[in-house]
Formats: C-alpha cells, structure tokens, sequence
C-alpha cells in the first residue's frame, strides 16, 4: 500500500496548464506564456530533488495538443528542440533519469532522436526519476498495453486468463515507478483532460489557480502540504487506515 501522507509523495504528477492565459494577461503571443513555463518545469524539478520526491511525471503536450492552430503547434517543437539542447546537462548533472512517455512515433526524426539521446544519457541516474509525456493520452496508454497482453496471447506467452490488473500494469506507460500519489493541475480548469487515467485510480487530486509560469517551489510545497493532510483509505475506513495493519 502507499505511504500514508505524513511521508511525502513518492510520485507527483503535473498537468502544467496556463500558458496561455498567463501570455495574454500580458499582451504576448502564446508562445511567450509557454516558454516562460520552462523556469516552472526546473522549480518543479527542484523541490521534488530537496523534498525526496522519487517520480516526477510532466503532462508537456496531449494527443488532443495537435488540434491547435498550427503555428502554436509548431512553436511547442522548437521549444521542446530548444529544451532538449539547453536543459539536459544540467537534468543529468542534477542526477535526473529522463523518459519521454508517450507516443514518439509522431514527431519529427530530429526531435524523436534528441529524446532518445536524452534517455540513453541519463539512463543511470537515479536521484529523480523524471517523465516528459508528450503526444500521451491516457486511453492510449491502456490501449498499447491491452495490445501487448493481446500479441502476447496470440504468440502463445499469455493465456488470456492470466490478464488482470497487475499483468496490465506491467505494459503501461510508468510501469516499474511508484504509484501515483499526487496529481496535480494548475491553471485553475478541474479536469484531467485524459492525462494518466489509469494511474489516478488512487491518487489525491489537487487543484490551483496559480497559471504554471507562476509555479514555483512554494507552490508545490503547498501541495504537498495539502496532500499530507489528506486520508487515504482506499476504501477501508478511518480506523483501519490510521492502522494498516488492523482488519
Ligand atoms: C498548457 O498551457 C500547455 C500546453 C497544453 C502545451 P495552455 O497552452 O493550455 O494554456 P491555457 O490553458 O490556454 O492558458
Ligand atoms: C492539458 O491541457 C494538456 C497539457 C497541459 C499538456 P489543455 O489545455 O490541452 O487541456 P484542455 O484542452 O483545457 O482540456
Ligand atoms: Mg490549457
């Protein structure tokens, strides 16, 4: 079971919503909002390394993300390309163990090569496990791992009996990391907007107004803060989850 809240979440994860908003409150293109997210994303980064935070999982751009007007689109990928050139040194030297989650298939032969270089970097690093999902949705992620128990079944390796919950877990997107204790969603919208749906079975949800440019380390010391106050009683009762030990 997971750690009742008066240990700090092992893994938080972050629908980094706002940009928008937080670049039109100031006259600027969109693009402007997006990249001031990135200060956001190594606060984050920060105060999950002093907090002893274990996983760190970053909604970045949603299978739904390529619906937007194609210039924003566009703009995201040089961001991401910029990212990658500017921010992985310093991730790696920080002890950071990057994975890109999510469908890669889709994006361009030079950004697919940079994550995977970034990946294969800091593959031995283990100080804070860090996913970037990008073109993730979370109905895909069962869906891929429904399909792997279905080609496994039909190459003899799996008898269709012997799929259930953990079988399942084991071909999703974090399998191997923590479960996931916080979800957190800024820019004020209470929506999971298909994020990690499977995961959230048994998360604590938490949302804030504060746009995620404006994230910063005491924000997510807020959350954290709020989330050991939380009970997680995973359907038991009070007593039984103060004590787990109790029937
Ligand atoms: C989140 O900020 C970033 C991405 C989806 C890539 P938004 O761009 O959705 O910002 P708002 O919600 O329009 O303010
Ligand atoms: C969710 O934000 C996706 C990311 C933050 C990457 P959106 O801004 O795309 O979500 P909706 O459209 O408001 O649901
Ligand atoms: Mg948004």
């Amino acid at each position: 079971m997971s750690p009742q809240p008066s240990t700090p979440p092992r893994h938080i994860a972050i629908v980094m919503d706002g940009n928008g908003r937080w670049a039109k409150a100031r006259h600027r293109p969109r693009s402007f909002g997006h990249n001031a997210g990135r200060k956001a994303v190594r606060e984050v980064v920060e105060g999950c390394l002093r907090q002893g935070v274990e996983t760190l999982t970053l909604f970045a751009f949603s299978s739904e993300n390529w619906q937007r007007p194609q210039d924003e689109v566009g703009a995201l990928m040089t961001l991401f390309m910029h990212a990658l050139d500017k921010e992985v040194d310093e991730l790696h030297d920080q002890g950071a163990r990057l994975r890109f989650v999510g469908d890669l298939g889709a994006f361009d032969t030079p950004l697919h090569k940079r994550m995977v270089a970034a990946m294969t970097r800091t593959v031995g690093n283990d100080k804070l496990h860090l996913n970037i999902a990008v073109n993730y949705g979370g109905r895909w992620d069962i869906v891929q791992a429904a399909r792997k128990a279905a080609e496994a079944v039909v190459l003899g390796q799996l008898r269709v009996e012997d799929i259930n919950e953990q079988q399942l877990d084991h071909g999703m997107c974090l399998a191997e990391l923590p479960p996931l204790d916080l979800f957190i969603r800024t820019g004020g919208e209470c929506r999971v907007s298909n994020f990690l749906l499977w995961q959230l079975a048994y998360a604590e949800l938490y949302f804030t107004e504060t746009l995620w440019p404006d994230f910063d380390q005491a924000s997510l010391q807020l959350a954290i803060e709020d989330y050991a106050r939380r009970e997680r009683r995973y359907g038991r009762v009070s007593e039984q989850a103060a004590r787990p030990g109790l029937t």
